[in-house]
Order: C-alpha cells, then structure tokens, then sequence
C-alpha cells in the first residue's frame, strides 16, 4: 500500500489558500472540506471556492463534502475537476447513484463514515467506491483529538477491502498527526488526512514528509 498525504486546508489562511496549496507541494491531494452548517455545526466553502482553487493549484483535490443532500450537490464537484469526490453515508439519501454519478464525471468516489457509523451494512456498496473514509473525530473542525475508539473500524475496513480484491483506498481523516499516524497505519489505513498537523507546522513540506515516513510501516 502507498502511502498517500492529504493535507486539509480547513486549517490554513482561507484569504491565501492559493499561496497555502503552494506551501505543500509534495502533497498527494489537497483536502477540502465542504460543510453546511446543517450535516455538521460549522460553514466553510462551496463550489465557487473549489472552482477557483483548481485553477490556482496543479495538486488533485480530495473533496469532503459534510452536507446535507449530497445527491444533489455531489456530481457538481465532480463535474468541476475534482480527483476525488467523498459523500458521507449519513447523509447520502442515494448513495450508489451519487457515486455513480460521482465516477462518470471522471472523478473517484469516496464514501464517508461518522465514528460511531459501522462499515458493515456498506459491504455490499464497495465495488461502488474509490475510497472509504472513517472519520477520526466527530466532523465539524479541526485540531480535535484523535478517536482512538475507530482503531478497531479500521482493522475491519481493512480485512472488508482486502477481501473483495484490495483496490479501495482506505482514508482517515481527524486528529492525524505525527504521534496518531502509525497507529492508522498500523490498522490498515493508506490515505491520511492532516489539517494543524500540516497547516499548525512552521515548515509545511517538512510536516507532509514526517507524516510520510511515520505511516510508512
Ligand atoms: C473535520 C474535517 C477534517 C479536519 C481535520 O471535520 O473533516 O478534514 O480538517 O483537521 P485535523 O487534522 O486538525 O484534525
Ligand atoms: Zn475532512
């Protein structure tokens, strides 16, 4: 498994985010985290914001869409230029439409889980996802402590992809940070999201790299 760097800009400079994508440019992906204010208590950005930002940077960008009635606005992110589109399952009234929708706008398609959200009712739904991500914390903001409790999630998540062929990624994405990662890891994570852990650091490109050489087992 290669192990994949996501920073999330939810906790960078939102008045330089072009200068801020810049400032990891050996990032794999750039998180985005899209939220309403109704699906989690917190509003940050929408589409006008990842239309301008996929202009200004050359990275893929990992969006994270914590909304209410993804159905309807999922496939619009996609059909922007988004690499990555991830719905949580919580609010996705549709969900294999979605992803469905998500993929033939040439975009991968994620499928987001709460903490105390189980995989296993998803099961069947994984030949229809790019990507599974089991959420760390409670969504809605960062620089929150990490949720030890999914650790045993994610072994399961793990054990569920490697059994239908291995070819989805497996994400997490709350309170990732040097002293969390290996644990990920360890459980059978390969795409990590990190928002202080990246944007908190003096040196950005040093943050992305020391999360790297942490994750990799
Ligand atoms: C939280 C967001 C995360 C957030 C993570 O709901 O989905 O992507 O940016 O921030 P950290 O890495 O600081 O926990
Ligand atoms: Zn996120």
């Amino acid at each position: 498994m290669a192990v994949q760097i996501s920073p999330s800009i939810l906790s960078a400079d939102f008045a330089r985010l072009a200068d801020e994508a810049a400032a990891v440019p050996n990032a794999d992906w750039l998180h985005v985290d899209v939220m309403d204010n109704h699906f989690v208590p917190n509003l940050t950005l929408g589409l006008p914001v990842v239309e301008a930002l996929l202009k200004a940077t050359s990275t893929p960008l990992d969006c994270h869409l914590m909304i209410e009635d993804p159905d309807r606005w999922a496939p619009q992110y996609a059909e922007a230029g988004a690499g990555n589109v991830t719905i949580h399952a919580e609010a996705a009234k549709a969900p294999v439409r979605t992803l469905r929708q998500i993929r033939a706008a040439g975009a991968r398609a994620g499928l987001a889980l709460n903490p105390a959200t189980p995989v296993e009712p998803y099961e069947d739904l994984i030949g229809e996802v790019d990507m599974l991500l089991l959420m760390t914390v409670e969504p809605g903001f960062g620089g929150q402590k990490f949720l030890d409790v999914v650790l045993p999630k994610i072994r399961r998540t793990r054990a569920i992809i490697e059994r239908h062929g291995g070819e989805v990624w497996l994400q997490v994405d709350g309170g990732v940070a040097e002293d969390t990662i290996a644990r990920c890891a360890e459980a059978g994570a390969d795409v990590f999201v990190a928002g202080s852990a990246v944007y908190g650091a003096a040196d950005r490109v040093a943050a992305v790299e020391a999360l790297r050489a942490a994750a990799t087992l």
